[in-house]
């Protein structure tokens, strides 16, 4: 390699600082956010790389720090539903939804406010925002202080999988961001579950919670989601999740060879829930494809899991963490 490219590669590293959830830490974290930095912050869903929402050029630092299309637009991040009606145009779903769900593990999808400061790179230029306010008491801190929204995917470069611990943030973007907010492990596990109003509500990711529990608190139905059908998602990606191992999927024999990712009352080498609980499964997820991909198998087998429930959500990772493209 020639000195002029060592050079330029060197020059787009920095040192990514290791923050703690210390008062002097958060207002440190926040003062990076003010001046258009990156930080990756705790959710109880995984990891998110956290930039101002208003800020186009901080933005931006996420969709390259990620690898990110620039199609696939960002969650808005808000420290209460006040905040997020001066981002999207509210109605009585919103409403209840949110005074059920918030804070916590879901986003919804609305027509963007005429004024809305948000960065038109982080919603893709569609004429919607997703917003979401998090239950995790470091995240919603970090909102509050900054007291402006905040654009944040999950902590991971693109199409791999999701970050549940700072090991897995550091893993994909250290020196590529200029700090971290360490606050143990993710408690939730998976994203969180993203309706949008078309005008039907209509389930674009599942999640923690459930179409069930969405439905109920609606007392309406919700429009089917096909996860066969076409990408209604703009930006959610076929291939996702992605381990460097081949996924296969609902094993019921275990090969020679591979790690074996199991559920239930089986032989295997990790295994996500014995007792058979969907909640602890989502919860151990990333973290066990990230340990089992750590041996560089060439193939990593997973036992069925029930498709009910948080189930839904995690055989959608894994079905999409399957995918090589
Ligand atoms: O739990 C979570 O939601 C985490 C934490 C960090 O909050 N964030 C997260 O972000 O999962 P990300 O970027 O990995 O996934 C965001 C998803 C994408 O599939 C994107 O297409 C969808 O949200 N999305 C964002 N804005 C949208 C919009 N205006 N319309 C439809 N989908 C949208
Ligand atoms: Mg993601």
């Amino acid at each position: 390699m020639d000195q002029g490219r060592r050079h330029v590669r060197r020059k787009h590293l920095v040192k990514t600082e290791n923050l703690g959830s210390s008062q002097s830490d958060i207002e440190k974290a926040v003062s990076i956010l003010r001046r258009g930095g990156l930080v990756a912050i705790p959710t109880e869903t995984v990891y998110g790389l956290a930039a101002d929402a208003t800020n186009e050029e901080a933005v931006s630092k996420i969709f390259k720090a990620k690898g990110r299309p620039a199609h696939n637009p960002l969650i808005i991040h808000v420290k209460n539903i006040k905040m997020a009606q001066q981002y999207v145009q509210w109605n009585e779903a919103a409403e209840i939804l949110t005074m059920k769900f918030w804070p916590g593990p879901l986003t919804i999808v609305l027509p963007s406010t005429k004024n809305s400061q948000v960065a038109k790179t982080a919603c893709a230029n569609l004429p919607s925002v997703a917003v979401r306010m998090p239950g995790h008491p470091v995240a919603l801190e970090i909102l509050r202080q900054f007291n402006r929204p905040v654009a944040a995917p999950s902590a991971n470069l693109s199409g791999k999988i999701s970050s549940t611990s700072i090991d897995h943030v550091l893993k994909n973007l250290n020196q590529k961001i200029d700090a971290i907010v360490d606050a143990g492990n993710s408690t939730v596990g998976v994203e969180s579950t993203i309706v949008a109003f078309t005008p039907l509500p209509t389930i674009l990711r599942t999640g923690f919670i459930t179409p069930e529990a969405v439905s109920n608190a609606l007392g309406a139905k919700i429009a089917n989601y096909d996860n066969e059908g076409p990408v209604i998602a703009p930006g959610q990606l076929r291939s996702h999740y992605a381990p460097n191992a081949k996924l296969r999927l609902d094993a019921i024999d275990w090969r020679q060879g591979e790690k074996k990712l199991g559920f239930g009352d089986v032989e295997c080498d990790i295994n996500l829930s014995k007792g058979k609980s969907l909640s602890e499964a989502a919860q151990n997820l990333f973290n066990f494809l990230h340990v089992l991909d750590s041996f560089n198998p060439r193939t990593i087998s997973v036992s069925p899991i029930p498709n009910e429930g948080i189930g839904l959500a995690i055989n959608d990772r894994l079905k999409r963490a399957s995918i090589q493209e």
